[in-house]
């Protein structure tokens, strides 16, 4: 096994860490999952709740991985086999792969419809159309089946791709150019969406809330999407930590990235309510709502051929540096569990995914059972063990120990235990219990 040899493959230096973890955070979980479900769940209430879901239950699990991570020096179940006192806590780590396949497989499919958007924008396709027909294009897409696996699987190649070369060659090399290139875009598309007529009833919906909409369903949503979005509740943090370096903070690095990544779904909603409601279309359609709305946008921009397929290349690289990350999860348990070469993992591990990915094209009912059961269910299960884990399992002296190996004290330190042991475990619990209807 390559474990705990010093030829470990990891992330060179702060730059690199935020990026590929911001990477794996910020995807499609936030501009095509945040607006459509924050549409479908009344508005700024739901982006209230999630913002405070972010901060009391997102950072301290962040930190929570990424320090299981950096201790054990290896894959996440691997990790909870060396740091945990009994074999049951494996199960966490199996949870975690187990949640990589089923995001993955339906992750490619919707990263397959933006591939497929670059191509009809590149061949002008969208341009012209009024919005009703580019509903129907939409439409057409998502119900295309071999088509649709074709770029599905034509993404998921890439992925694998990337993945076989490794850390600081692969994942860290691409991420670091494509995610600053993502901002920009946004921010172009921003002030277009501000400047069209009736833009101030997106912002409406998107800041004013209306509490009367707040139900135990749109609280579950609210903390199944602060947890896909971070990336956080099945291991990818733990494995991307056990690539970072002593030296790192962990601490700063679980900030930076959490903020980055709410401050880019925020954004893509300014992008695209303003936008919706200007075409007089409705907030609260579904997972169509990005691939509808946009291009709306575009044509009515000056440059917007240009700028609808930039917008559409460069969802699929936020899709893809979060891709990465998902089947990194698998590789590096299978080469460390498994013993099998980097190459053979990527190829066996995508196999598997790609069968899956192809149910989820054809049967929209496998798609969203793939989805909300990892949102709404594993992944806040997985946070919830995890938190557990290091308030009250892994003991007093190790956390602290491997938050301040960067030789700086960690201030925050006694809030952070308090809100791991009690408050976040105590959240977790409740919204899920609540959500699922069992209290
Ligand atoms: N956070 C990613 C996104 O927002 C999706 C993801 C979920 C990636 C879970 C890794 C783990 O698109």
């Amino acid at each position: 096994m390559s474990v705990n040899t010093p030829t470990r493959d990891s992330f060179s230096n702060k730059f690199g860490i935020i990026a590929a973890a911001a990477g794996s955070a910020i995807g499609l979980g936030n501009i095509w999952r945040f607006p459509y479900v924050l549409g479908e769940s009344g508005g700024g209430a739901f982006l209230l709740i999630y913002i405070l879901f972010v901060i009391i239950i997102g950072v301290p699990v962040m930190i929570s991985e990424l320090l299981i991570g950096r201790r054990a020096q290896l894959n996440v179940f691997g990790a909870f086999r060396k740091l945990a006192p009994n074999r049951y806590w494996n199960l966490v780590g199996v949870m975690g792969v187990g949640a990589a396949f089923l995001i993955l497989a339906f992750y490619s499919v919707v990263a397959g419809w933006t591939l497929q958007y670059v191509y009809l924008s590149l061949t002008n396709a969208l341009s012209g159309r009024t919005p009703v027909e580019l509903k129907a294009v939409f439409e057409n897409v998502q119900q295309s089946g071999g088509i649709s696996v074709f770029w599905t699987l034509l993404f998921l190649g890439g992925t694998a791709y990337i993945v076989r070369s490794g850390i600081e060659k692969g994942i860290e090399k691409y991420t670091k150019v494509l995610m600053p290139m993502l901002l920009v875009i946004i921010l172009v598309l921003i002030i277009r969406a501000l400047t069209l007529d009736g833009a101030s009833a997106g912002l409406n919906f998107l800041f004013n809330p209306d509490f009367s909409k707040i139900t135990s369903d749109v609280i579950l949503e609210a903390l199944g999407q602060a947890f896909f979005s971070l990336s956080i509740g099945m291991g990818v943090i733990v494995t991307y930590g056990s690539y970072i370096k002593k030296t790192e903070s962990l601490g700063g690095t679980a900030l930076s990235v959490s903020l980055a990544d709410t401050l880019i779904a925020v954004l893509a909603g300014i992008a695209i309510f303003p936008a919706a409601f200007a075409f007089d279309m409705a907030p609260d359609q579904g997972p169509g709502l990005v691939f509808i709305t946009l291009p709306n946008i575009f044509n009515k921009m000056v440059g917007g051929y240009i700028f609808g397929l930039m917008f559409f290349i460069l969802l699929t690289i936020a899709a893809l540096t979060s891709s990465i990350s998902l089947l990194e999860v698998v590789v590096a348990y299978f080469t460390e569990e498994l013993n099998l070469s980097r190459p053979k993992a990527t190829w066996i591990a995508c196999g598997i995914i790609g069968v899956l990915a192809v149910i989820c094209a054809f049967n929209s009912l496998v798609f969203n059972v793939f989805d909300k059961v990892s949102s709404n269910v594993l992944l806040p299960l997985g946070g919830l063990l995890i938190v557990i884990f290091v308030g009250w399992i892994m003991g007093a002296q190790k956390p602290r120990e491997e938050i301040e190996a960067d030789g700086r004290k960690a201030h925050y330190y006694n809030g952070f235990l308090f809100v791991i042991k009690f408050v976040a475990p105590v959240a977790i619990a409740l919204v899920f219990l609540k959500g699922l209807g069992w209290i």
